[in-house]
């Protein structure tokens, strides 16, 4: 049968992605789901500008509604960020019935509770395999695969931005500000990298893997953090002397007394495993008391490996289209449990 037309809003670093690696495996792709996929229309701000994967211009739209209202289009991909925008056409998607995928960490560690209660309500699917760690396979696993089990910590390194620059830093010994013009061109850091620099965007990630990871909800603010602006090359050379590599680290716990989840730089012995994580890729670490510990590691930042996650969604979304499947896993499995006080 015809193609399963998918609505992009944004075509920025993750967005043209998403359309090349449709473009290069269409057919495979193709082939595993019975139909194939197309990118029908994409939203954008600027028609005009130039872009770092080949569209048709007449695919390009400013108009949110040419997409969100069109009922040929039953699955809409938001990779454009931010809380306001990006937070209003998804819930007007899903209200029109359609599924979503989104890259948004941002938005869902803010406003997760009402856009999977959204979801839920309209019986369509909202998936997120991208709003943490870039290409790494962990929300799925944590969500589903690792779902008997009771999950003591969730532990690693989840921002590429700021594990390149330590890694060009301490390596090579290089300048902060031009490491971190190197990530931005490289497409790994947000829109205003201080988000990166100063860790909220690992404080995003983490808060959505500990609410999935504790079956509670926990938020952006409720997650202790401190950045790694404030170190210097000095820093990490006296730490690499004494044995250890510094590293952002999230970290998210839960014993009798309650949960923690904090981001903040840390030494790390340079026999850990962590220590060797470089450049742009991210590692975690969840621990569970029936399988003990698990490692994920891979890219956690850029066009293509990100592009990986979203693709994924996608396909997931247009194959519980097809078996008439779509919204069978709740993400509103949420408790209320106590938070250790920040910090402490
Ligand atoms: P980006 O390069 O800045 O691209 C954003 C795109 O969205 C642009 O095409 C922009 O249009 C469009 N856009 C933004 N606001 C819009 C609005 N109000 N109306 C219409 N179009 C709008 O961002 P990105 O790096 O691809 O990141 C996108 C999302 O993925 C973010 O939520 C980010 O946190 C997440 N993410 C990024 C990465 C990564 O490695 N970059 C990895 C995982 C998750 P114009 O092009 O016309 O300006
Ligand atoms: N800016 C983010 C990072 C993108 O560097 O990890 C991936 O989420």
């Amino acid at each position: 049968s015809g193609p399963i037309n998918i609505g992009l809003l944004g075509l920025g670093t993750v967005g043209s992605g998403v359309v090349r690696l449709l473009q290069q495996n269409g057919a495979a792709i193709a082939q595993k789901l019975g139909r194939p996929l197309k990118v029908s229309r994409i939203l954008v701000r600027d028609r005009h500008r130039s872009r770092q994967v080949e569209v048709s211009p007449d695919l390009l739209t400013t108009e949110p509604d040419t997409i969100l209202a069109d009922p040929d289009i039953p699955i809409i991909v938001e990779v454009m960020g931010g809380t306001g925008a990006a937070r209003e056409y998804i819930l007007k998607a899903i209200s029109r019935g359609k599924s979503v995928v989104t890259a948004n960490k941002d938005l869902l560690a803010l406003y997760g509770k009402e856009l999977f209660d959204a979801a839920e309500a309209s019986g369509v699917d909202l998936f997120f395999e991208a709003s943490v760690g870039g290409g790494i396979p962990i929300i799925r696993p944590l969500k589903e695969c690792l779902a008997g089990n009771r999950i003591r910590q969730v532990m690693g390194i989840v921002n590429g931005t700021t594990n390149y620059i330590l890694t060009k830093m301490s390596r090579e010994g290089r300048d902060f500000a031009e490491v971190l013009q190197e990530a931005q061109s490289l497409g790994y850091a947000e829109a205003d990298p201080a988000a990166d620099i100063e860790g909220e965007d690992a404080a995003r990630k983490m808060a959505i893997l500990a609410s999935i990871a504790f079956g509670t909800r926990i938020t952006y603010p409720d997650v202790y953090r401190e950045g790694i602006s404030n170190l210097t090359a000095q820093d990490i050379s006296y730490a690499a002397d004494l044995g250890y590599a510094v590293k952002l680290l999230g970290i998210a716990r839960e014993d009798e007394e309650g949960i923690e989840v904090r981001v903040h730089p840390a030494l790390v012995p340079l026999n850990h495993p962590l220590a060797a994580v470089s450049d742009v890729f991210n590692a975690i670490f969840v621990e569970g008391d029936a399988v003990g510990e698990t490692m994920f590691y891979g890219r956690g930042a850029g066009s293509m490996p990100t592009a990986s996650a979203v693709v994924g969604d996608i396909m997931e979304a247009a194959r519980n289209i097809q078996h008439q499947t779509r919204g069978r896993i709740s993400c509103t499995c949420f408790y209320d449990k106590p938070l250790k006080p920040m910090g402490a």
